[in-house]
């Protein structure tokens, strides 16, 4: 059989991924019981995924008000520790390594799932999109500007957020500033209007970013902290992009590599952009240049185009979604080139196990 590069280890600051497979990151809302923790659900079904080199958490919330959906976890109480410690136990038993995605929404949220409450982001500006409540879809809100101390209490969620991932025995977390969630807010111009040191410049607009990494750096080591940027998603999650989207961008991962992070995690535009403005339309190519560390690359990726994107150098690993969503032998079905199962788009959200720890494996 050919050598994938797939299929290669890959040392990642010392941690050893036994291949160059990660699966993305993916909110499946099993999370329905009032603690909003993961359950042993959660953990058979992360743990059917353990053939992955580095799995990556569905979005977790740093808190409270950093959430926007219904049913998905939370790594801010003791009880969401515990849920979480099942999850990388059974990850970690089959071989498997695995980091927590942090997540803090911000306007994308809904006062149906505050308790009444603004959702929080960094100017008055309604995204135009619909959140997902209890009692269905809504159109989302006007939120609320941060004060400078809703920006500390924040960041300091985030590095509380750091530590309770070591807590529940996690290789490491991933900050999601990507999809046009709290960070990516602050990021571009058109959802951001501060004129405060959050607002305007590109190292004002990146702030929260690094002051997160940098509140992070004082309870776990940076070579265990990983990034998410999408720097071409436009017209989708109330973004936009507008002639500051590609500065910031190139600002921001040229400034990460001040920091020895664990990874660098860019998805290829979620839409075709090659007729938009501001666009990146490569965006592997793009940025591989301009990082000098791991890059993990996303979005449309099969075992082909995957190896030739590690073969070509513009990335080191790739996350694969979908794909992993539905086959949980996906490392093994690259290896001997098998067919995949096909999504049930139905069950993507949906409480059980149905669609979630039911997908078959090869030979079955
Ligand atoms: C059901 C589902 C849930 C997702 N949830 C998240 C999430 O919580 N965090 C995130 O960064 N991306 C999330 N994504 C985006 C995926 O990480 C990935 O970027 C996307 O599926 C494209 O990759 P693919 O073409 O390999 O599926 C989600 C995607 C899907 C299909």
């Amino acid at each position: 059989m050919k050598q994938q590069a797939l299929l290669q280890p890959y040392d990642m600051k010392g941690l050893e991924l036994k291949n160059r497979i990660v699966m993305a990151p993916m909110t499946r809302s099993r999370s329905d019981n009032p603690a909003g923790a993961a359950t042993e659900l959660t953990a058979a079904y992360y743990g059917q995924r353990a053939g992955a080199g580095l799995i990556i958490t569905e979005g977790t919330y740093v808190s409270e008000e950093a959430s926007g959906y219904i049913n998905v976890p939370g790594i801010y109480t003791d009880a969401q520790v515990k849920g979480w410690q099942l999850v990388t136990k059974a990850v970690h038993d089959k071989g498997g390594k695995i980091f927590a995605q942090i997540w803090h929404v911000g306007r994308l949220s809904h006062p149906d799932l505050l308790n009444g409450k603004l959702p929080l982001a960094p100017s008055a500006l309604n995204p135009n999109i619909q959140a997902y409540t209890f009692d269905g879809f809504k159109d989302t809100v006007v939120p609320q500007e941060m004060t400078v101390a809703d920006i500390k209490r924040t960041i300091s969620d985030f590095k509380q957020a750091g530590a309770n991932a070591m807590k529940a025995g996690f290789d490491g977390v991933e900050i999601h500033s990507a999809n046009g969630y709290l960070f990516h807010q602050f990021f571009n111009l058109y959802s951001n209007h501060r004129t405060d040191e959050y607002g305007g410049s590109v190292e004002n607009r990146a702030r929260l970013l690094f002051e997160v990494i940098e509140a992070l750096a004082t309870v776990m080591p940076l070579n265990r902290v990983g990034a998410r940027l999408n720097p071409s998603l436009h017209n989708a999650q109330g973004m936009m992009l507008d002639e500051g989207s590609i500065p910031v961008h190139e600002y921001i991962v040229g400034r990460l590599n001040d920091y020895d992070l664990a990874y660098l995690h860019l998805t290829e535009p979620f839409t075709p952009v090659d007729d938009i403005p501001y666009a990146v339309t490569q965006v592997a190519k793009h940025f591989r240049p301009l990082y000098k560390g791991t890059l993990i690359i996303n979005k449309g990726f099969n075992g082909e185009t995957g190896n030739t994107v590690i073969a070509n150098g513009d990335a080191d690993l790739v996350a694969f979604g979908v794909p992993f969503l539905a086959n949980p032998d996906l490392v093994e079905r690259i290896r001997q080139e098998a067919p995949l199962n096909a999504p049930d788009f139905n069950t993507f959200y949906t409480p059980g196990a149905k669609g979630y720890t039911d997908y078959p494996v090869l030979g079955n």
